[in-house]
């Protein structure tokens, strides 16, 4: 029942840029608004029930329509992080921001869709997880929503279960951990055995690389040698651990001939093993999280133990070559995918490992800080293009996950989720304005140049800078995502040529 209109710039339908919104509320169903962007040229784009039903040039503007002046900003596809914990168990607590305070978070940072990762226990059945996180999530989001599977353990039931989640549930993305020993941790075989399956169903299988062996004997290591504070933790986990996880990975992808989907890299080695599989034809897509573009290690040693500790997350914050070392990554296509890894926790949670940092909650914020980060780092400071950050931001998570182009285009059928981009208009990061529960933001302080004006769910405004969040918490649906995404394409083709060089092998000793 909602109408956008927006007039673009470019013939790119990921961005737009748009000199006027004009909303209508409709009498019959309240709260739902007829959304009318209007722009200086070129085309416009009419939406029509959530969704974008027409580009053309001047569309005319019915009566009743309210107008919302968008001089000067750029209409994009609303952003989509594929990495974040709501309401997660971890660490003997559950992070502190769940479906509801996430989302309102995800549209105020000009976000309109997160993917969520549901964690069984390690005895515990997916489905029976899968049936936790429908419930925590049912009628307590702002915007769309869906999820990853996590496989903790290998067994047939696991298997079975992945299959059912991959076909009836639209769950076709499953993590892996080789951290977390003794509780999320899985073993070699077991995560080979795991994205063999995971290719025979289409889902894409993703890492977190770290060794958890190493971590373990490192953080023993350092504990002992009388380091007990938050400044231990990315001393017992160095980049040495990570490039030795992601050399694995994606060696098992190879070996599986796979596509991987490598988390949160957070270090030059990291992305240069990625580099290395990518260029052996190893189908590798790079994640780096907003924590890792914009922060480094000295945070953890922070005289204030608290600010220190909200600092700590794994992998860990590193060096400030790493973190220039990511965003070239970035900008030479090694890693394609932005994420915030939103795992928040409160002073209180953090302070059960006050006597040892391997006690601390790992997890930092970031769902509302992302966009604005990327833009004001990357895009203020030439690093990259307007048109790139569109497509780190929301494009290339949604090609990658298979949502596309519901999602992560300005394009007719797709969704009417849109984030309209202020460049002229300043946002300070603070714990005081922003969404999360936590009483500490890292990014405090941090002053940003561009930010939403407006976040558009659905076709109804979720999200105005000077109004605040005006969506309610069941706008947000789940989305359920096809199996066998993009990163699939090449996979039977290269199975044929692996075979016929066996054979070719085989022929020759014969
Ligand atoms: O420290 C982190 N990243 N916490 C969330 C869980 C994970 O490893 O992604
Ligand atoms: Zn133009
Ligand atoms: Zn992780
Ligand atoms: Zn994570």
């Amino acid at each position: 029942k909602s109408k956008i209109v927006t007039k673009s710039c470019s013939d790119d339908l990921a961005m737009r840029i748009a000199s006027r919104l004009l909303f209508l509320l409709t009498e019959e169903i309240p709260g739902v608004s007829h959304i009318f962007v209007v722009e200086n040229h070129h085309s416009d784009v009419l939406c029509d029930n959530g969704v974008i039903v027409q580009i053309a040039e001047n569309i005319p503007i019915r009566d009743g329509w309210e107008v919302v002046d968008a001089q000067g900003m750029f209409v994009m596809p609303g952003g989509i992080d594929p990495h974040v914990h709501l309401d997660m168990p971890f660490m003997g607590t559950h992070s502190i921001d769940d479906f509801e305070s996430g989302t309102r978070c995800a549209i105020a940072g000009g976000t309109t869709h997160v993917i969520d990762f549901m964690i069984p226990p390690r005895t515990g059945s997916l489905l029976e997880t899968y049936r936790q996180w429908a419930e925590k999530s049912q009628g307590k989001a702002y915007c769309d929503y869906g999820f990853h599977a996590c496989v903790t353990a290998w067994n047939d039931k696991v298997a079975k279960e992945l299959a059912v989640l991959a076909r009836e549930h639209g769950v076709t993305s499953c993590k892996h951990f080789l951290a977390y020993k003794g509780s999320l941790m899985l073993a070699a075989p077991e995560v080979i055995a795991s994205f063999t399956l995971c290719k025979q169903l289409g889902i894409l299988p993703m890492v977190h690389a770290e060794d958890g062996e190493m971590v373990a004997h490192q953080q023993r290591v350092i504990f002992e040698s009388g380091i007990h504070g938050p400044e231990g933790h990315p001393l017992s986990r160095p980049p040495p651990m990570e490039a030795l996880a992601v050399r694995m990975s994606t060696s098992f992808a190879e070996l599986v001939n796979c596509p991987i989907y490598i988390v949160h890299n957070s270090c030059r080695e990291a992305a240069l093993e990625i580099r290395i599989a990518q260029e052996r034809g190893v189908r590798v897509i790079g994640e780096v999280i907003v924590a890792h573009l914009m922060r480094d290690r000295s945070a953890c040693s922070d005289p204030d133990w608290d600010l220190a500790a909200a600092h700590v997350l794994s992998p860990p914050l590193r060096a400030p070559e790493d973190m220039q070392a990511l965003w070239a990554a970035l900008q030479a296509g090694t890693l394609t995918v932005t994420g915030s890894d939103h795992c928040a926790f409160t002073r209180a949670q953090k302070r059960a490992g006050k006597e040892d940092f391997r006690l601390i909650p790992n997890g930092m914020l970031g769902i509302e800080e992302r966009m604005l980060a990327i833009w004001e780092r990357g895009v203020n400071s030439g690093r990259i293009s307007r048109e790139e950050f569109v497509n780190m931001t929301s494009t290339a998570a949604a090609r990658v996950f298979n949502l596309y182009p519901r999602k992560g285009a300005v394009a007719v059928g797709s969704d009417a989720d849109l984030v309209v981009w202020d460049p002229a208009l300043e946002r300070v990061i603070s714990a005081r304005t922003h969404q999360s529960r936590a009483e500490i933001n890292p990014l405090e302080g941090t002053r940003c140049l561009g930010a939403p004006s407006v976040t558009i769910v659905g076709g109804r405004l979720a999200y105005h800078h000077l109004r605040g969040v005006l969506a309610r918490p069941d706008w947000g649906r789940y989305v359920p995502r096809p199996a066998f995404g993009s990163a699939f394409s090449l996979v039977p083709r290269r199975d044929t040529v692996i075979q016929e060089e066996r054979a070719r092998m085989a022929a020759l000793r014969a």
